[in-house]
């Protein structure tokens, strides 16, 4: 028996109505902020992440999926959406457009993670990105826009969490004073934060184990190393998130799990859950564009899982809307009918009704059956007496009352009657 791999997961047809809700308020809320959609490929060359994400995160060192193709490229499977949005930014020569140019995308992405709860290998990521801008006030308007769309989705129960990690100035002497806050406690350490410590130190204040954490506690705070220029722009970001009524919680420790941020980095936090399920995150990274070959080339975004928002919406017990299903089943007892109903749900579609028609011969019992399990609301029924009067019966599956129709009408008569329900 064959089964889905480790971590991924069919979404069945009874699951569709959350995927579709999300991508239906996805894309409205991209257009009334004027974020256009840009669609990438599903692998790339691995080296596109490599060098965007950076060794030392968990992400380019244990869960990338890379294979070689038959030319012996290396390549990888999206492994998220920000890097391949820069290549083709570059690719396209979109820095000839007005700046910054706004961007979102919906797709599957590819992490070898340990799977649990709301964690899988293939997920699907919403994000947008705005590139070329460096104005904190569009760092708050990606914030804005991530928490509107929350909003539209019918989830209230997150908060934002805001951090500034820095630049290429400020950075790397915070970093120094972490090594030397870290290399006081090395024996207390787990395994990876001893790794971390050489390979990616900012990473340590994200451990969640118990005797990283007291570490990290009285660890420095990136924000009192911050250059003039970054102070400015996380205070101006504060601004305009409190002119826009956005509660935030600044949390020192936050400083995302990719390597590509500058200055705001922010994620959202489900209320009630466990630490390790951010509902999303984003910030600046103002050096990737130049990291891939271009010009310097501000820019901000956010991503989201959309497998979490789904089961966020589950415990917040959030009605989405139930997809269209279709209006009649055709059921039929003889060849004779057999032929008329063929005939008449190929007329029924093409004039935009949407049925099922019985097939494989079955009783009328088990045909009225498998009607009530599609949850249609009309049976058209026909027997011998229906072809030889050119009609149908109609029988209401709610109320269960029954009228005879004349083939001729039964378009019409279904129109209406989809109108008024
Ligand atoms: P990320 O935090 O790695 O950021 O992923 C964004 C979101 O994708 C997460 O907050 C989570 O909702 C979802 N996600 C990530 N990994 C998994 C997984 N294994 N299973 C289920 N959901 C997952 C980025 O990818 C950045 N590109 C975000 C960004 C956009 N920053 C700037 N622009």
């Amino acid at each position: 028996m064959y089964k889905a791999p480790r971590g991924t997961a069919d979404i069945l047809p009874q699951e569709q109505g959350y995927w579709k809700y999300i991508e239906e308020k996805a894309t409205a809320l991209c257009h009334l902020y004027g974020y256009q959609l840009l669609t990438t490929p599903i692998f790339e060359d691995s080296q596109l992440f490599a060098r965007t994400i950076a060794g030392g995160t968990d992400l380019v060192d244990k869960e990338m999926y890379i294979f070689e193709d038959r030319s012996g490229q290396e390549l990888a499977l999206r492994a998220e959406g920000t890097a391949p949005v820069c290549r083709a930014y570059i690719e396209h020569g979109l820095f000839n457009l007005p700046q910054p140019v706004k961007l979102y995308y919906i797709g599957p992405a590819f992490r070898y993670e340990r799977p649990q709860a709301g964690r899988y290998r293939q997920h699907q990521q919403f994000g947008f990105e705005a590139i070329g801008a460096a104005d904190p006030a569009l760092d708050a308007e990606v914030i804005e826009m991530t928490q509107q769309f929350l909003f539209s989705l019918g989830l209230s129960g997150f908060s934002i969490q805001l951090n500034s990690i820095g630049c290429n100035l400020c950075q790397p002497k915070y970093i120094e004073a972490l090594k030397r806050h870290y290399s006081n406690y090395i024996a207390r350490l787990c395994p990876d934060c001893k790794v971390r410590l050489l390979r990616n130190p900012l990473r340590l204040l994200d451990c969640k184990k118990g005797p990283c954490q007291q570490v990290a506690d009285t660890a420095p705070k990136i924000t009192d190393y911050l250059c003039p220029e970054c102070q400015a722009h996380f205070q101006s970001v504060q601004r305009y998130l409190k002119t826009l009524d956005i509660p935030f919680q600044l949390n020192y420790r936050l400083v995302r799990g990719l390597d590509y941020y500058t200055r705001t980095v922010f994620e959202v936090e489900p209320q009630k859950e466990r630490a390790q399920s951010a509902l999303g995150g984003g910030g600046r990274y103002d050096n990737l564009i130049e990291r891939l070959g271009g010009k310097p080339t501000p820019a901000v975004g956010f991503a989201t899982g959309i497998e979490r928002l789904i089961l966020n919406l589950k415990r917040e017990k959030v009605n989405v809307p139930s997809l269209p299903k279709p209006v009649a089943f055709i059921a039929y007892l003889g060849d004779e009918a057999k032929i008329e109903a063929v005939r008449l749900a190929s007329k029924l579609r093409q004039a935009g009704i949407a049925v099922i028609k019985a097939t494989d011969d079955k009783s009328l019992k088990g045909q009225m059956r498998q009607a009530n399990s599609l949850g249609v609301n009309y049976a058209i029924i026909m027997g011998e007496r229906e072809v030889k009067t050119q009609s149908v019966v109609l029988r209401d599956m709610i109320s269960n009352a029954q009228k005879t129709v004349p083939l001729t009408e039964i378009v019409g008569v279904l129109k209406q009657e989809q109108k008024s329900t």
